[in-house]
């Protein structure tokens, strides 16, 4: 079959490969190819069994998979078949030399701008999806530019929105999509360009536009504002805890507001992800590196409020089980940063489980979907811990059960089941506010919500 436009996505991670299966899924007359360096993530993609968890990405890839959307290693060979490169690779915290532990790493990215450089035979429209400091457009303007040819690139910025575990509705039924680009006369044609394919079936008053600089800057700032509101309600969760207010209470009247808006103001043990930290940081990180002390020191604030929130679940739970953890049995009930994914990247329970263990208590670990993930993030931890699957053979027999991921599952368990097969007095940590507190503490447990009265007999 002979495509309209062939269009390239590299990276296959989190929103490489949803993102570009959701073009091909819209745009049939479209070739979209996916390349990774990672050749297990590639076979993966290829085989039945995906990479990740995704709630309704399956059915996409196996409608388009094979038809107009391809997954391939050969990521040199590619970039010399495609004229639109939408560039969706990691761009992790820096860990090492200036900016560590604040920048962002930069050297994946600046890998495949090179990339492009050295393979590209005609002229690309090259798009910046991942997440990136403001100028680096710039900066890949530059490298595209040293080349000896008279190949042209236009860079654009088209910052991705979605959330993981609402992927591909957040990307069928976007809230916005941005396209930023120069305002010259080639980059702007080349803005046009993407607007099309996006026109393919998001309305247009969603589709904005804007200088490419202020594209960057927006998926930064988005980060923020919703990390901000994260650590703002989990810091009234602290009063609430003091006061015998309700902070379900306190969220629901304050989102009414509609200046305010009910969304992202959910207590709980903190937010996770792989990228509400890191772009923080990285925003923190610009502020400092433009002289803007005290924008950076209240950005940072939110990322600390966030170690704060997850401190506190501990010692909530240190406190109320008599200052000991020492040989006890604690249940956690979900390791993924959300619920719908098995993602479990800067996932709070990570940071909770290690500060159990530190106690010397004995952990087991139970997740619908992020197991896997579980096992590798706790590899190097020593101590007790174990992995179950089933949520009633991994509470039997323990002291305390912390629920950390909002599943649904976790609302719907037989917590009478659960509390006869525990060791008493039975703890209820409820990192989530979704469990029946009132029904629980009927049953016998000691229920320790976020933001609310402790419901306790002891
Ligand atoms: P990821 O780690 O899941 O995927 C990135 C992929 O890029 C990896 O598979 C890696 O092997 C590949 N890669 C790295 N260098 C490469 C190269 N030179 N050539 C080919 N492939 C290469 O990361 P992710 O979660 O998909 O995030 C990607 C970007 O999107 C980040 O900047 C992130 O901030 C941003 N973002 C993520 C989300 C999310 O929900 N995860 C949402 C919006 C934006
Ligand atoms: C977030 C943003 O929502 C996306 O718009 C963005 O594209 C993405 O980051 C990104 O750049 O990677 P994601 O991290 O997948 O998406 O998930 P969210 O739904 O934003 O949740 C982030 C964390 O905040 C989770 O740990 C969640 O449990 C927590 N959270 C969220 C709360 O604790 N309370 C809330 O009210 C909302």
């Amino acid at each position: 079959m002979k495509f309209k436009k062939k269009i390239l996505g590299i990276g296959a991670g989190y929103v490489g490969a949803p993102t570009m299966a959701m073009i091909a899924y819209k745009c049939p007359d479209y070739k979209v190819t996916v390349v990774d360096i990672n050749h297990e993530r590639i076979a993966a993609w290829n085989s039945d069994h995906l990479p990740i968890y995704e709630p309704g990405l399956e059915e996409i890839i196996t409608k388009t998979r094979g038809r107009n959307l391809f997954f391939s290693s050969d990521v040199e060979g590619q970039i010399r078949e495609n004229d639109i490169i939408f560039v969706c690779v990691n761009t992790p915290t820096k860990t090492f030399g200036a900016g560590a532990g604040m920048a962002a790493d930069l050297q994946y990215w600046e890998k495949t701008a090179r990339q492009i450089l050295d393979n590209a035979e005609s002229s690309k429209i090259v798009v910046e999806k991942s997440t990136l400091p403001i100028k680096t457009a710039l900066a890949m303007e530059r490298i595209l530019s040293s080349g000896k040819g008279k190949i042209k690139f236009d860079v654009l910025s088209s910052p991705e929105f979605m959330a993981e575990g609402t992927a591909v509705c957040d990307l069928e039924y976007p809230d916005r999509v941005l396209v930023g680009s120069r305002e010259t006369k080639s980059g702007l044609a080349a803005r046009a360009e993407l607007v099309k394919i996006f026109s393919r079936w998001v309305p247009p008053e969603k589709i904005i536009t804007s200088n490419v600089w202020s594209a960057e800057l927006s998926k930064l700032v988005s980060n923020a504002f919703l990390a901000q509101r994260v650590s703002s309600i989990n810091s009234i969760s602290a009063l609430c805890e003091k006061t015998d207010a309700d902070i379900s209470e306190v969220a629901y009247a304050v989102g009414m507001d509609t200046r305010i808006g009910a969304k992202f103001l959910k207590a709980g043990v903190g937010f996770g992800g792989s990228c509400f930290k890191k772009d923080i940081l990285n925003l923190v990180y610009l502020c400092g590196y433009y002289g803007l002390p005290e924008v950076a020191s209240y950005w940072e604030s939110v990322v600390r409020m966030n170690e704060y929130q997850q401190n506190r679940f501990v010692a909530t739970i240190l406190n109320a089980m008599f200052n000991t953890l020492a040989g006890k049995k604690i249940c956690i009930l979900g390791f993924a940063f959300k619920a719908d994914t098995g993602d479990t990247r800067e996932s709070p329970a990570i940071n909770i489980t290690r500060k159990l263990l530190a106690e010397h208590a004995e952990v087991v670990i139970s997740d619908p979907k992020a197991l896997a993930n579980a096992r590798i993030d706790l590899a190097d931890d020593g101590g007790k811990i174990s992995f179950v699957e089933n949520p009633y053979q991994a509470a039997a027999g323990c002291h305390a059960l912390a629920v950390l991921t909002d599943w649904e599952l976790y609302r719907k368990l037989d917590y009478r089941k659960i509390f006869n097969s525990m060791v008493k007095p039975a703890f209820l940590f409820d990192g989530r506010n979704i469990i029946d507190h009132h029904k629980c503490f009927e049953i016998g447990f000691n229920v320790f919500p976020i933001g609310k009265p402790a419901l306790s007999r002891l």
